[in-house]
């Protein structure tokens, strides 16, 4: 372990006695379903890069990976530095035999996941245990009821719930009080500071956001769709398409000038503003490689100042509300 003292770089998770960093590494991408090019070998040195970053949280889930790839990862890479860090795992979507994601929240079937989940981990509890999507054939209060009992059982430490209106936050808390909720939130998606952000805050639950990069276009590294490979899946999201796209490329021209100022990168200055908006505990960034963690966790160590706010706000309000498929409020 680094002897490098973070405590700095820590913000309480919700009410929970969990110090984590407020860039936490997302593992969707190194399960290889929706990225490209991934490997074990870059897999491994980018989960084992964390420590030296900064970043003591990981995001998971049972369906990262139809064989639970991304868990399988964890374990490998942190089987001797385990208690360095915060697990974070998620349960209710699984693949089924056509290779598709289906959602299954029923109780029994989270009490199982929960247990395979554990063993690819190669730990005893998981820190932070979410119902990844409300199951729409299961009351919410029965998913939450379940993870209510993995903590009573010691398996699960604290309860989180993911792509929940506030509603389903509310029957879920109500039954089981939640630590943290897990949303989308990026500069130009920002429909959670409506009721949910306002709602956590006088709660005192964790706000932890995904997509703060907006799958990589918000990394200011993508400027053209030949980019893509013909089968990357991002292009399939409308913010990479027709004039979403391009409105987008207008927008990161914008933060290109205020990163340049900054002596920063892009997406360090869309990381930066985003685990500094209020009620905003932690911002997931996922990656793949060392390089891309290490440009994002860099975003935990210095702070946009009140005029380059008031530029970015600006260029926000130009650019405009972006697309999504489902928005949350
Ligand atoms: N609860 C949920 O339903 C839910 C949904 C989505 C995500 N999540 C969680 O949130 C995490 C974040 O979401 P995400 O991984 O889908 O998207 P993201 O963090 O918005 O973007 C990740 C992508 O950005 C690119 N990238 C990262 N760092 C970069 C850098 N420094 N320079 C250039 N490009 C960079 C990489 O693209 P390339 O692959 O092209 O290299 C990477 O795959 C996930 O990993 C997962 O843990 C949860």
């Amino acid at each position: 372990m680094t002897n490098t003292n973070n405590n700095h770089l820590r913000r309480q998770l919700g009410n929970s006695a969990l110090a984590v960093s407020p860039v936490a590494l997302g593992t969707w991408p190194m399960a290889g379903v929706t990225s490209l090019d991934i490997n074990d070998d870059d897999s491994l040195a980018t989960l084992r890069a964390c420590a030296e970053l900064g970043i003591n949280f990981i995001d998971t889930a049972y369906c990262y990976g139809p064989n639970g790839e991304s868990e399988n990862l964890i374990r490998r890479a942190l089987a001797e530095s385990r208690d360095q860090f915060l697990l974070a795992s998620k349960c209710g979507i699984h693949y089924n035999a056509e290779g598709n994601q289906t959602g299954d929240a029923r109780p029994e079937t989270i009490l199982s996941e929960c247990d395979e989940s554990l063993q690819r981990m190669g730990t005893d509890r998981i820190d932070l245990y979410y119902l990844h999507s409300p199951d729409p054939k299961v009351p919410v209060a029965e998913s939450a009821g379940a993870i209510r009992d993995l903590i009573v059982s010691g398996k699960v430490r604290y309860a989180g719930a993911s792509n929940c209106s506030l509603e389903q936050i509310q029957e879920f808390h109500a039954v089981c009080p939640l630590t943290a909720v897990q949303l989308p939130y990026n500069m130009l998606q920002r429909d959670i500071e409506q009721q949910t952000v306002p709602w956590c805050r006088k709660e005192n639950v964790a706000v932890i956001v995904y997509w703060a990069l907006m799958k990589g276009l918000l990394a200011g590294r993508l400027n053209s769709l030949d980019q893509l490979a013909e089968n990357d899946s991002r292009r399939k999201y409308p913010m990479y398409q027709g004039e979403e796209w391009e409105k987008n490329q207008a927008f990161i021209a914008q933060l290109q000038k205020i990163a340049s100022e900054c002596g920063k990168t892009v997406a360090q200055v869309v990381v930066n503003w985003t685990i500094h908006q209020p009620g905003i505990t932690v911002a997931l960034c996922g990656a793949k490689r060392p390089w891309q963690l290490e440009e994002t966790a860099a975003a935990m160590q210095w702070q946009l100042t009140t005029d380059q706010l008031q530029t970015i706000d600006t260029a926000i309000a130009a650019r405009g509300k972006a697309a999504a498929k489902r928005v949350f409020r």
